[in-house]
């Protein structure tokens, strides 16, 4: 050995005597749908967070902060309620992350009281979920925050007569009210409201259905995934489109990753949701090219990523603000009132329900570059979690 190997070899042996630079580990548990039908929106969760990693280090004053992810396919809640319990207690992980169904995030909230640790809800969207817990705060979306502004869009286009289709459980629920709510306050009617089961993937006679009752337009909500394809292309292959019926909907029905599918019937297609992959913004231009350090291929990136993103954001400033300790109240504390800029545009946690108060766009699916997207054409500013204020 050459004395400057020697040396190096003598620096290398110290370096791991020395151990982990880092004062201790703060464990993060996330559960989601990491494979199945719903795998890309996992994937987005985990590609979101590192994205947030890549961007702003592994540590948070000297503690180290580690993601741990657990499966959960589809809505279970027994095992979501059990996943939470075995990182709690066998993971000892000092936050909980994720939930891309309502059902399994109402599940985790049942054992964070006891298990003092707070869970941001990375998706599940029915607005009652915040109020399970004290400890729990979203950085999604709910039903009635992205669908107060479908029905005004609705009236704005002077859509008199809909039918609403939703899947039968809770953020289904949640949108049929609160279309139903906002539409016909504005004078638009209702003439029917279909709930489909959530396992449904046949809509030829739904569309029968919403044919023959000469609405002029169609609002629906389905969990975004193949049942939101399955939809949009019964709904044209059934020629609503071609006789000239709107299509109104959630962003959850138009995502990104089913353009392609869709292909150009799906141009003209109504939504409103709080971030559009094409979103015009520096923040959202880092965000994303970030995502792309981290594998994340164009085509495959979804809101869950930027709920992962946010997610993680809000993880790293408790962390901060309890210097790594376990302190659930003082952690949940420190993110009432937090606002920042997201890819998605201005952003606050609401101090009241712990919601993530956020600009909702109108869009419509339009082409860019040859390339399907959904285009932002209305902002509707700062809009709270009205499903969670006392009706006026
Ligand atoms: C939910 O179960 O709350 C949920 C799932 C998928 C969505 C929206 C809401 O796209």
């Amino acid at each position: 050995m050459t004395p400057r190997s020697l040396l190096l070899a003598a620096a290398a042996a110290i370096s791991l005597l020395a151990g982990p630079a880092f004062a201790d580990t703060v464990k993060v548990g996330v559960i989601g749908p990491f494979s199945g039908p719903f795998g890309l929106f996992g994937k987005n969760f985990k590609q979101g967070i590192e994205a947030f990693q890549a961007k702003n280090g592994k540590a948070v004053k000297g503690h180290e902060v580690e993601f741990v992810y657990r499966d959960l396919e589809g809505v279970d809640p027994a095992k979501a309620k059990a996943l939470a319990q075995e990182l709690i207690v066998k993971e000892r992980v000092q936050y909980l992350a994720g939930a891309y169904f309502t059902p399994d995030a109402l599940a985790i909230a049942t054992v964070l009281d006891q298990g003092k640790v707070p869970f941001v809800v990375l998706n599940a969207a029915t607005s009652v979920i915040t109020e399970k817990s004290p400890l729990i705060a979203r950085t999604s979306f709910t039903m009635w925050q992205n669908t107060v502004p479908a029905a005004q869009v609705a009236l704005e286009k002077g859509v008199k007569k809909v039918v609403i289709a939703v899947s039968d459980y809770g953020p289904g629920l949640d949108a049929e009210a609160a279309f139903k709510k906002t539409f016909e306050a504005g004078g638009g009617q209702v003439v029917d409201a279909i709930r489909m089961p959530i396992r449904t993937t046949d809509f030829g006679p739904i569309m029968g259905r919403v044919k023959e009752t000469g609405a002029d337009a169609v609002f629906a909500f389905l969990p975004s995934g193949p049942p939101t394809l399955a939809f949009v292309k019964a709904f044209i292959d059934n020629g609503l489109k071609a006789a000239n019926v709107k299509l109104i909907t959630t962003g959850d029905v138009t995502a990104e990753n089913d353009l392609p599918a869709i292909g150009d019937a799906a141009l003209g297609i109504i939504s409103t949701y709080h971030y559009a992959v094409s979103h015009d913004s520096a923040a959202n231009r880092d965000f994303l090219a970030a995502m792309k350090g981290v594998g994340a291929k164009d085509g495959e990136i979804v809101m869950a990523s930027v709920a992962a993103y946010d997610g993680a954001r809000m993880i790293y400033r408790m962390i901060e603000a309890t210097d790594g300790k376990q302190e659930p109240q003082k952690a949940i504390d420190a993110i009432k009132g937090f606002a920042w800029e997201s890819p998605r545009g201005p952003v606050s946690i609401d101090p009241k329900t712990r919601h993530i108060r956020q600009n909702v766009y109108e869009r419509v699916v339009d082409k860019k570059d040859g390339i399907l997207i959904n285009r932002e054409v209305k902002t509707f500013a700062d809009q709270p979690d009205t499903g969670l204020s006392p009706t006026p």
